[in-house]
């Protein structure tokens, strides 16, 4: 299986600030690695080092056969990395454009993929999220919240990445929209063979989509392995520290 991401003993932070500390991660072509740990743990430091937003002490990122360790953000996505920020984050950055319709959003967001297939890719977002193609013509700053991370997801998919990083996709949505988000996300890496590394405060849903999941825990991974051989309990255990 090809590797898509792979960090190795990475330490991070901002500043001074030190946050993680050995941290070791692989993402395999078209797996659904699922990232989860308690608030505070370093799970956003961790995307952010990946596309050299945050500050890489030692350590090595390795994207699609590429060292990116230190890399500045323009030069690691345009290697193939989409990232959905979390949101409201603590850089201030929106994931859409308020002025822009969601079809202008869509196509603003074009990149990696040819002029034909700009309006077939639209296309297909709009079959995953049928909602965006009844709000095509609204502009992006009057859309609910679930719209809203809706569209800023498909913006991630306008740019064909290899890898989709998602961090807590399903925050503050009503539950019955959160059901909905993981059989998206889900369809994502089905229909177009995306890998996805995703952050998620919904432990439950996300193993269950996920094949393997890392747990993060005060900057240190305390668990890897199969989304299978582990349960909430065990998880419980592990965000306490025990
Ligand atoms: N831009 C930043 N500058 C300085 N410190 C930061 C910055 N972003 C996060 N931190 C600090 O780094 C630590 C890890 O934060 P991070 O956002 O990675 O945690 P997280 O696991 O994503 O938490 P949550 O589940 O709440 O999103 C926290 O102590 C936080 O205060
Ligand atoms: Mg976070």
């Amino acid at each position: 299986m090809a590797e898509v991401l792979r960090v190795e003993k990475l330490e991070a932070g901002y500043g001074k600030f030190h946050v993680l500390f050995g941290v070791d991660i692989v993402v395999n072509s078209g797996e659904i690695v699922v990232l989860l740990g308690p608030n505070g743990a370093g799970k956003s430091t961790l995307l952010n080092s990946i596309v050299g937003m945050a500050d890489v002490y030692s350590g090595r990122i390795t994207l699609l056969g590429h060292d990116v360790t230190g890399k500045p953000p323009h030069e690691v996505m345009k290697l193939g990395v989409a990232y959905v920020m979390q949101s409201p984050n603590n850089f201030g950055t929106p994931n859409i454009f308020g002025e822009l319709t969601v079809f202008e959003n869509l196509i603003a967001a074009s990149a990696g993929l040819s002029k034909k297939d700009v309006l077939k890719r639209v296309e297909e977002i709009y079959e995953i999220f049928p909602r965006l193609r009844e709000l095509r013509d609204r502009k992006a700053k009057f859309l609910s919240g679930g719209e809203r991370q809706m569209l800023a997801i498909s913006l991630g998919l306008m740019k064909n990445p290899k890898l989709l990083m998602l961090d807590e996709p399903t925050a503050g949505l009503a539950p019955k929209l959160v059901s909905e988000f993981f059989s998206v996300i889900k369809d994502i890496r089905d229909k177009f063979g995306i890998s996805i590394l995703l952050v998620e405060q919904n432990a439950k849903k996300a193993l269950e989509i996920g094949d393997r999941a890392y747990v993060l825990v005060t900057g240190r991974i305390r668990y890897s392995g199969d989304t299978k051989s582990i349960d909430e309990d065990r998880l419980a255990k592990l965000f306490l520290g025990q």
